[in-house]
């Protein structure tokens, strides 16, 4: 078997906050110990409600948070973020959030924030980046002419589409998914969830992907990771984890969840528009 992108072993995060001088500190225990190899092409979905553990997960693994103790692995090197990341591996993990406006400059242009990248981490010519950062535009559903537009003049969708092109502009190992449509309307859900799988068969990504929506986690994973309060409770096969959940915690979060997939999201979206008209 091939050597792994990204691997995790026994990896934890506590947090310790309030604490002063007659109270004593509280230690939240927010991911406990979490163990997985994810190979090259797949989407692993990390499921499990709020405050499971979840992102704390992602900012470990994309190097923005130090775990409290275990390891992770990157393309079988390890990491340690307290001894120094180098460019080189920073540039391997990517992160894509909810609300990607909140990371965008009002005043960049979108060519710019995707050229920069570019900028920083190469000695591209300012015509190279430039003809990389069109490119990148057309591969995920826009095109030329938004090179000089500004965030503002950007749907949820659209902006979206700008972070996933902006992570993808250094080719990472991997890229982390936190939520990435939960803010959007369920016919761009699936607008994005499709572009994502196809950069995915084009360019053989690998994903991290977060959600709390199954619908969405059916569509999209290869495997199924699910958190309760810190731990994982269950890890298999998609199609594993959805016919044969094995644990309590999993089958109570599946029976308050609709059974469905993307062709459900379309039926539902159906009956809405039907209901509008
Ligand atoms: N910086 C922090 N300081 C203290 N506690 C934190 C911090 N970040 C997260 N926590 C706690 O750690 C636990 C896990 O939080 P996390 O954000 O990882 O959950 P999540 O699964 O991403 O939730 P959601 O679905 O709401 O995004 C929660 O109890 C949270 O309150
Ligand atoms: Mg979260």
């Amino acid at each position: 078997m091939s050597t792994p992108v990204l691997e995790v072993r026994n990896l934890k995060r506590d947090y310790v906050s309030g604490g002063g001088l007659f109270r004593p500190a509280k230690v939240v225990h927010a991911v406990k110990g979490v163990n997985f190899k994810l190979e090259k092409g797949k989407t692993l979905a990390v499921v499990g409600e709020s405050g499971c553990g979840k992102s704390t997960l992602a900012r470990m693994i994309t190097l923005i948070d130090q775990q409290t103790s275990g390891e992770i692995l990157i393309d079988g090197e390890k990491v340690d973020k307290s001894q120094g990341v180098t460019k080189a591996m920073r540039q391997k993990v990517q992160i894509v959030f909810q609300n990607p406006y909140g990371s965008l400059n009002p005043r960049q242009k979108i060519g710019d924030v995707l050229a920069e990248p570019l900028l920083l981490n190469t000695d591209m010519s300012a015509a190279e980046r430039r003809e990389k950062a069109m490119q990148m535009l057309v591969k995920v559903g826009l095109g030329p002419e938004h090179y000089n537009r500004y965030p503002h003049m950007f749907s949820g969708g659209q902006r979206q589409r700008i972070a996933i092109a902006r992570a993808l502009m250094l080719n990472p190992s991997f890229l982390v998914l936190d939520e990435p449509v939960s803010a959007l309307d369920l016919s761009v859900q699936a607008q994005i969830l499709n572009l994502l799988k196809d950069l995915q068969d084009e360019f053989q990504l690998t994903y991290v992907f977060i959600s709390h929506d199954l619908s969405v986690v059916r569509y999209i994973a290869d495997e199924v990771m699910v958190m309760y309060f810190g731990d994982v409770v269950e890890h298999g096969t998609r199609d594993a984890v959805f016919s044969h959940p094995q644990h309590e915690y999993t089958r109570t979060l599946f029976a308050a969840t609709p059974n469905s997939s993307v062709e459900s999201i379309r039926a539902r979206l159906a009956k809405k528009a039907a209901a509008a008209a």
